[in-house]
């Protein structure tokens, strides 16, 4: 009997031990969830070129729907000019986030994230954390891949951001 009543609490402290480690478990999709938070609401944030219209992708866009807009929070937006447009030779700061949301038969479908936190575990070379999350709260590119497949074709743009060139 006390035997079991020992093999008893030792599960319970095990289960105990468990959930307290799972928020380090799961770190890898911290800053997704922040990002999904963060980005999901529109709320101060300014639209390139100074517009909510959503517009039709760029030729070399590696999305797969057909419209988009883009917004800048306040952060990143003191680096646009007057069009809305991103200025020459910009580094965006620290906590520059700036979301591109995807649209199909003009249903949103994607948040898709570029965040400037440098030493976040996510980031890449340049402190780029990239994302994309679902309206749901789904993540559909995790920032745990660093931008793996999103860097390179970014690399053309001003600090590896593409509206300008693709939507002068
Ligand atoms: C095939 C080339 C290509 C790939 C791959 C690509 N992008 Fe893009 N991205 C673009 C282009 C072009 C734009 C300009 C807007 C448009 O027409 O889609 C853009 C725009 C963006 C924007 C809006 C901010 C800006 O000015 O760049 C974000 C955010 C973004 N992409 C994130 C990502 C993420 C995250 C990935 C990887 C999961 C990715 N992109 C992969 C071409 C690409």
């Amino acid at each position: 009997m006390k035997k079991m009543l020992f093999v008893l609490m030792l599960s319970l402290f095990a289960a105990g031990c468990k959930e307290e480690d799972s928020p380090t478990e799961t770190g890898q999709t911290d800053t997704d969830s922040q990002l999904y938070l963060l980005g999901k609401s529109s709320t101060g944030f300014v639209f390139y070129k100074n517009t909510s219209d959503t517009i039709s992708k760029g030729g070399n866009s590696g999305h797969p729907d057909a419209k988009l807009r883009t917004r800048y929070n306040s952060i990143a937006a003191k680096y646009l000019d007057g069009a809305g447009k991103v200025k020459a030779g910009t580094i965006f700061p620290d906590s520059s986030l700036i979301v591109k949301e995807l649209y199909t038969n003009n249903a949103l479908t994607t948040y898709v994230f570029l965040f400037k936190r440098t030493g976040d575990k996510n980031a890449d070379a340049n402190g780029w954390v990239w994302a994309e999350i679902s309206p749901t709260g789904s993540i559909l590119y995790s920032a745990s891949k660093k931008g793996a497949g999103c860097i390179g074709c970014h690399a053309i743009g001003i600090d590896y951001t593409r509206m300008n060139d693709a939507h002068p």
